[in-house]
């Protein structure tokens, strides 16, 4: 079996279209999506038609949850995506479950117990990005009896074999390789390259072969989209994968 396992589109309907491009050369019998699916300055509408046309199993992002609850005050993201999007889109959002399982596959967007936790890194006091210890992710992870456990939210490609042999894969992030956040402290994630990332997952033996995708496409369009909007954080990151210098 062959898995695809894309993670926070966020908006970049350029970015989300040469991952398909790159989806009908590697042929998944199927593909997933584990959510923050619009939410960012660049073309959340156009995004949302098509996802919601391609039907992928998804679930529900920290991003896609405030799209749809609006908490006050609304986050910039949600506020630049919200005039973009039609009730349809947002009923669609508010259908998504947290969490889903297929088969001996899990899919969360942060970790099986929320939305907005980091799980494969870290956030240390002094702001330092940085992998997770290995028996906080295997803490995490205790809940669910999965073999494959699938997550996004850090835009992080990684992948982590628990001490009994499960595995937990995040795939990146399809179109926005980078942000920075206030919470718990300041810090950055930052991809160091602009290509659309995804991952693809070969069932082999009892256990799963790992390709993370990195896609090239030109991220010009969207980058001077972003610029136009007044997100220069945005504009640099999805040109160079780097977020401006502090
Ligand atoms: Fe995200």
């Amino acid at each position: 079996m062959r898995l695809a396992v894309l993670a926070d589109v966020h908006g970049n309907l350029d970015a989300l279209n040469a991952v398909l491009d790159d989806l009908a050369l590697q042929s998944p019998d199927l593909t997933v999506n584990l959510g923050d699916c619009f939410s960012g300055p660049l073309w959340p509408g156009e995004t949302a038609d098509l996802l919601m046309r391609l039907d992928w199993p998804t679930v529900r992002g920290n991003h896609d949850r405030w799209l749809v609850g609006r908490p006050d005050p609304i986050g910039p993201w949600e506020a630049d995506s919200l005039p973009h999007l039609t009730p349809a889109h947002l009923d669609w959002l508010g259908t998504l479950p947290a969490t889903r399982r297929i088969d001996d596959i899990f899919l969360c967007h942060a970790t099986p117990q929320d939305d907005t936790t980091y799980w494969l890194h870290d956030v240390r006091p002094d702001g330092l990005f940085v992998p997770s210890e290995p028996a906080r992710v295997a803490r995490l992870a205790a809940d669910v009896d999965a073999g494959l456990l699938l997550c996004g939210h850090t835009h992080l490609a990684s992948v982590v074999r628990l001490p009994d042999g499960r595995l937990v894969v995040n795939p990146g992030s399809v179109g926005c390789p980078g942000y920075e956040d206030d919470h718990p402290v300041y810090h950055r994630a930052e991809a160091g390259t602009p290509h659309a990332c995804y991952a693809i997952i070969d069932a082999v033996g009892d256990g799963w072969s790992v390709t993370f995708r990195r896609v090239a496409y030109d991220p010009l369009r969207a980058a001077k989209l972003a610029a136009s909007r007044d997100r220069p954080d945005w504009a640099s990151v999805l040109e160079t994968g780097w977020l401006p210098k502090p």
